[in-house]
């Protein structure tokens, strides 16, 4: 199948990064469908950002700038977004049910040829597919952040997902500028973050037990494995709040050994979220 119109929904920290990669690199025309005007507008001005940092190492040209954000198309409709979209990316936060009710609407309101992708990072894709009668046209597509600049898509298959939408959507990835890996099975964490998150709270508990402190437990990782950001820091920056969730359905889903570390509860209990609220394990309103 030819995809030539993408949705995306929610213009957060991923959906927006990923707008800009289909329409700058895919130069796909792209809808970017947010819930409020105030979200809608801070996607769009983080996608402005992204794109003079392009321009000034002179990546893209000005026309080409202006190219790029006149094939992305900002909404607050979904009837708009994804009415003639070939394929809809979603992209709003990491709530089952929320993913849920959202999958169900789009199903009744795309082309019966669209297929509907997940930019989840654990919430099981078959499960969301159920929640569609395309089960079939339902799969993962997991970026990473930031989606402008790291390489890999993770594609993942649900129990009912067709050979053919892996295919289509590995296309699109590539189209993106991406590299792809396969995740043959639908289980939470697919690759990366089955790997990542549990090292993420092995950190956080070494900051809970007083072993280390962070800004040397991200040095120790930085220099000893060549990280490009220490783990405190890379908590930070995905969210205290988004590591703990994916942590909780590891626990659920996997393995028991996957229990999250006190600390973090308390951080999102005190909205310590890192970036996002400006203090986490460091002070981001001084840096
Ligand atoms: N758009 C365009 N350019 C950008 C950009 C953006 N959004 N963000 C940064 N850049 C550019 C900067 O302008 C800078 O350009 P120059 O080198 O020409 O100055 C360059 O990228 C490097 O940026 P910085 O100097 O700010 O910082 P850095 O060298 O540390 O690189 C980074 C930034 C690429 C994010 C790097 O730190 C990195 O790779 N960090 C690890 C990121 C990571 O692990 N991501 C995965 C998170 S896990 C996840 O996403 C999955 C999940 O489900 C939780």
């Amino acid at each position: 199948m030819e995809v030539r119109k993408i949705a995306v929904l929610g213009a957060g920290l991923m959906g927006h990064g990923i707008a800009q990669v289909a329409a700058q690199f895919g130069k796909y025309q792209v809808s970017l469908r947010d819930i409020s005007q105030e979200f809608i507008d801070r996607g769009m001005s983080m996608i402005r950002n992204s794109l003079q940092k392009f321009q000034s190492k002179g990546v893209i040209s000005e026309t080409e700038m202006n190219e790029i954000l006149a094939r992305i198309h900002p909404t607050l409709d979904l009837n708009e977004a994804v009415s003639d979209a070939d394929l809809i990316i979603e992209a709003i936060p990491e709530n089952v049910e929320l993913k849920k009710k959202i999958f169900s609407e789009v199903d009744g309101l795309a082309p019966s040829h669209a297929i509907i992708a997940s930019n989840t990072s654990s919430i099981s894709i078959t499960e969301l597919g159920s929640a569609t009668k395309r089960p079939e046209k339902v799969c993962g597509m997991h970026f990473f952040n930031p989606p402008q600049l790291m390489k890999l898509v993770e594609i993942i298959k649900g129990a009912k997902t067709s050979d053919e939408t892996i295919e289509t959507v590995k296309q699109v990835a590539q189209k993106m500028g991406k590299e792809t890996v396969l995740v043959k099975k639908d289980c939470p964490g697919f690759i990366v973050n089955r790997i990542l998150i549990p090292a993420l709270n092995e950190a956080a508990a070494l900051v809970w037990e007083g072993i280390a402190d962070p800004e040397d437990i991200d040095k120790a990782i930085k220099l000893g494995l060549n990280w490009p950001m220490g783990p405190l820091t890379l908590l930070d920056y995905i969210g205290v709040d988004t590591i703990l969730a994916i942590t909780n359905v590891l626990e659920t889903e996997i393995d028991p050994k996957f229990k999250a570390c006190p600390l973090l509860k308390q951080m999102v209990r005190a909205r310590l979220l890192g970036r996002k609220t400006g203090k986490g394990f460091y002070d981001w309103t001084k840096k």
